[in-house]
């Protein structure tokens, strides 16, 4: 059974639970089907090489049903009760972090062993709830103004990820969730001409309804969330998991989420969790190393195990860098 490789952090200071929430319930809440389509990164143009230092070769999901009408329900609502804690950053307008540590029914969804295990199969390996919470459960809003996009063109911070349609898209006219079919360097070249994706590179995602998803390999994946050509509600929840497997890259551009995480918080969870990745990487280590060994090779090894203390280490002290996307 896939469980989180960390307990959940504690709630932090400052926060508190809503009241009168019903019970997570996995038999009456969740309805986890499997999506008709799955893409895969080499269908991206990605490399064998660059695909094997990832979690999953899979890249995109079609949408999938993975609540109920019930569950889909409670989700709506919770998602508008917090919709009051949304707070702007510099690649989307309003959005919603750590709502895991306010709602007791959200967190207990985003950590499910069963939706978990669900989108492992999806993604056909091992993988936990991201033990960053605030990488649980994003919510996004519509923007105040048409015709600004709900999230500017990005690949995530994080590996893998679902995004949930948590209004009815049926209600929508425009605010597209939209992705690239290329890799992150081909709209890195377009950004730097100050050109965004053309419409027949993308595809716009359809939703069967509200309380579907699709899984995202989210950091490999460019995408969007869309204008809305008429104002509506309009509100899609992202939430995270990592791979289990700590011999692949981490791929988690913690650094970023200074700009919209508590830095306390943050900070302790990051060290948290890469202590946890090169306590796991430093075991494979005095199992497998060949006690014969030159010392370039030696240290190699000890420098791999720990990579991920290293650049934590770093992205502590450097402080705030830019927030990444990959428009002007
Ligand atoms: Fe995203």
């Amino acid at each position: 059974m896939t469980t989180a490789v960390l307990p959940f952090a504690p709630q932090p200071g400052g926060f508190e639970w809503l009241e009168g929430e019903p019970e997570f319930d996995p038999a009456r809440h969740l309805q986890l089907e499997m999506p008709e389509r799955v893409r895969t990164l080499d269908e991206f143009g990605y490399t064998t090489e660059e695909i094997a230092r990832t979690a999953t070769p899979v890249a995109v999901t079609s949408a999938f049903r993975v609540l109920s009408d019930e569950g889909a329900a409670v989700l709506l609502t919770v998602a508008r009760r917090l919709e009051v804690f949304a707070r702007a950053n510099p690649r989307i307008e309003r959005s919603v972090r750590s709502g895991c540590h306010r709602s007791k029914w959200f967190r207990d969804l985003c950590t499910s062993s069963d939706v978990t295990e669900h989108f492992g199969a999806i993604y056909g390996i091992d993988i936990a709830p991201h033990p960053i919470t605030s990488q649980l459960g994003h919510l996004n809003y519509a923007p105040s103004e048409l015709g600004s996009a709900v999230d500017k063109w990005h690949h995530d911070t994080l590996a893998l990820d679902y995004v949930m349609m948590v209004a009815d898209p049926a209600l929508l006219d425009g605010g597209d969730f939209e992705y690239f079919v290329g890799t992150k360097a081909e709209v890195a070249a377009l950004a730097e001409r100050g050109e965004r994706p053309s419409a027949d590179r993308c595809v716009s995602v359809e939703w069967p309804g509200l309380g579907c998803a699709v899984a995202i390999h989210g950091n490999m994946v460019v995408h969007r969330g869309g204008p809305l050509s008429v104002a509506a509600e309009r509100i899609t929840m992202v939430n995270g998991y990592i791979s289990t497997d700590v011999t692949r890259d981490d791929q988690t551009r913690h650094q970023d989420l200074f700009h919209v995480d508590d830095p306390r918080t943050l900070s302790a969870e990051w060290t948290r969790y890469a202590a946890w990745r090169a306590q796991h990487r430093l075991g494979r280590l005095i199992e497998d190393l060949p006690l014969d060994l030159d010392p370039s090779d030696a240290a190699d090894r000890l420098s791999s195990a720990v990579a991920d203390v290293t650049h934590t280490v770093k992205g502590l002290t450097e402080g705030l860098s830019r927030i990444h996307h990959y428009e002007l």
